[in-house]
């Protein structure tokens, strides 16, 4: 019987891992206030983190089926759950929504604003030792970042 138990070792392992994360706090913090974050935070932030959806801008259709294909890979809550994920994701980011710049997460900054992965970096480090951007001023002297391009996509970034 020895060689079953160690296929079910295996299984005991993959489930395990499947399970594993707990939701990072910290990325939970940082989604935008407001309804339904919480339920994003405890159904949406399990398998990966939440640069994976936030740098996504979609309609609530498209977030409709986007959670519909996670929950296909295992994403459990209950309907109303899932409204309210939807509802909430739709909102804060939807085909115009800003991109707040002292909360983003790396992906968000550097898809939905074409960012380089430096210019990324250098924001976030930025952020880290000075605490929150005020103004797009203040965002243009962070060092390394491309004004023109900063520029163009002014309206869509947000203090
Ligand atoms: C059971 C695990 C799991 C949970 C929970 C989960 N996802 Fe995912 N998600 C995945 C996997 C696996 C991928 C694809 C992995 C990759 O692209 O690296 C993915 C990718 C994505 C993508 C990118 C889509 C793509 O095609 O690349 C989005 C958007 C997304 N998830 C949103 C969400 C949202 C919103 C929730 C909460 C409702 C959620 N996920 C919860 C497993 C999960």
């Amino acid at each position: 019987m020895k060689p079953k138990r160690g296929v079910k070792t295996i299984h005991l392992m993959l489930l395990a891992l499947a399970c594993a994360p707990a939701a990072d706090q910290k990325d939970v913090a940082s989604l935008p206030d407001g309804p339904g974050k919480e339920i994003v935070g405890k159904i949406c932030l399990n398998c990966h983190d939440s640069g994976k959806f936030r740098k996504a801008r979609q309609d609530s259709e498209e977030w409709s089926e986007s959670v519909a294909d996670m929950v296909e890979r295992g994403a459990s809550g209950t309907a109303g759950e899932m409204d309210a994920v939807v509802a909430y994701l739709a909102k804060n980011f939807g085909p115009d929504a800003p991109v707040r710049i002292n909360t983003a997460p790396f992906a968000e900054i550097r898809v939905v604003l074409g960012f380089t992965v430096e210019e990324v970096r250098a924001i976030l480090d930025y952020r880290e030792k000075n605490g929150p951007l005020k103004s797009f001023e203040e965002l243009l002297k962070v060092p390394g970042i491309d004004a023109v391009k900063a520029e163009a996509q002014k309206s869509r970034i947000s203090f």
